[in-house]
């Protein structure tokens, strides 16, 4: 078959293996490395991948051929778990953090969360839709082609509504695809006095429908923590998610482990996220029930903790795990995907390939599209990340500075060195 364009003269093509599923512990220390590689696309798609000269009969009139000699090629990349869209920003705290305050009592002084909700409640549609269009595309030049984005800065159905819509809008208008997760169980709101029960029970009746009605999320999210929701709470809320037929993720093991875990072992969680103070026996649970755990490094960096997420444990114990920014104004303010990557390897020792893995194949299913995005196997959409750098090695090394030089989506180059098109 004829291509309709085939970059050419990669140093490296970096390809996940595509199980039909998350690569899980040892797995994720392998790939293919094509050295000297080409991409041909075709309708948008992934045709051939393949090394040394591409094959004749891929080369037509039409062919565009561009060459990308000692470059590194890998799928678009996916940031499976950010809180995209909200109003304001909370530099304020940032003194009173340096001076020791923690992240939960912050919160409980109405901060953190709670002053995001108030910006949020405040701001119009268009505010919310222009503030996350630029974060969007922060992302998109550091080689992020998907993202996942929760609501939760609203937690009344006014401005939780607003929020997925302006995700729905994004994902119709921007480059970048979006998948929206429906997270008004983020924070007690104060017109609740503290009594999590009756939000939730709110959230059952009242929001959860309007959400479906709407197909406005795919999935529903909840922070399972000390101060903000219990296991208890979790497990009402995502198990009566369940049955309206959403799709699961839990902030669990954030900063105290609580239960969050054993919610997400139990009711098939695809995702249980952040996990910092996950136990050995929650591990054990995770591996047992293919939740994958996802983790998120910039977190663990922001709030100035040294308590990274036992990554390497997780490994050990055969579980799949991604890494994402957590993109939020509050614990981790940042749009830099290759910068968590990094975290990956600095700070929790997994290895380039381990990394590569977990933000490309094992986002890709994490947030349930595996089967279009993630890898190179034919017929999946062409996104790709082309990076200045001559190894997978490279990028994960040289730290702290944007090396992704163009992107294609869907085929078509929207990244052209360093500038959105
Ligand atoms: O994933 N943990 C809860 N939610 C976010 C933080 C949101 C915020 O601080 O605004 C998180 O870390
Ligand atoms: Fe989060």
């Amino acid at each position: 078959m004829i291509a309709d364009k085939i970059l050419t003269n990669f140093s490296q093509i970096f390809c996940p293996t595509d199980l039909g599923r998350a690569l899980k512990g040892k797995e994720m220390s392998e790939a293919t490395i094509i050295e000297n590689g080409y991409i041909a696309i075709k309708d948008g798609l992934i045709l051939k991948v393949g090394q040394g000269t591409p094959d004749a009969s891929l080369i037509g009139e039409r062919t565009k051929l561009v060459d990308y000699s000692g470059k590194l090629a890998s799928p678009g990349l996916i940031d499976c778990h950010t809180h995209l869209v909200y109003g304001g920003s909370r530099e304020n705290e940032f003194a009173k953090k340096l001076n020791g305050v923690s992240y939960l009592d912050i919160l409980k002084e109405g901060g953190g969360i709670l002053s995001t909700v108030r910006s949020t409640r405040e701001a119009s549609f268009d505010n919310l839709y222009n503030k996350s269009k630029r974060l969007l595309n922060q992302m998109l030049a550091h080689g992020v082609t998907t993202v996942e984005a929760k609501s939760g800065y609203g937690l009344d159905w006014e401005t939780e509504k607003r929020q997925l819509e302006v995700v729905r809008e994004l994902n119709h208008t921007h480059t970048v695809d979006l998948v929206s997760t429906f997270m008004a169980a983020h924070a007690i709101p104060p017109e609740y006095n503290g009594d999590g029960d009756a939000f939730i029970e709110m959230i059952i009746a009242e929001m959860l429908p309007k959400v479906k009605e709407d197909n406005l999320a795919e999935f529903c999210d909840i922070f399972c923590e000390t101060g903000v929701f219990t296991a208890k709470q979790s497990h009402r809320l995502l198990s009566a998610a369940k049955e309206m037929g959403f799709k699961l993720r839990i902030h669990a093991d954030e900063i105290d482990s609580i239960g969050g875990v054993d919610v997400a072992a139990e009711l098939h969680s695809v995702s249980a996220e952040h996990l910092m103070a996950a136990t050995d026996e929650g591990i054990k649970k995770m591996s047992e029930n293919n939740v994958i755990g996802n983790l998120l490094p910039g977190t663990t960096f922001s709030l100035m903790a040294d308590t990274y997420a036992p990554a390497k444990k997780m490994l050990e114990a055969d579980m799949a795990i991604t890494l994402s920014t957590d993109n939020n104004p509050g614990s981790c303010p940042t749009s830099n995907l290759q910068f968590i990557m990094q975290l990956g390897c600095f700070k929790m020792r997994l290895t380039p390939i381990q990394v590569f893995n977990a933000v490309t194949i094992n986002a890709a299913y994490s947030v349930g599209l595996g089967e279009k995005i993630g890898s190179f196997k034919e017929g999946k959409q062409a996104d790709i990340a082309i990076w200045d750098a001559p190894n997978v090695d490279y990028p994960l090394y040289f730290f702290a500075t944007n090396l992704v030089e163009d992107v294609y989506k869907r085929g078509e180059v929207v990244v052209k060195k360093q500038q959105l098109i």
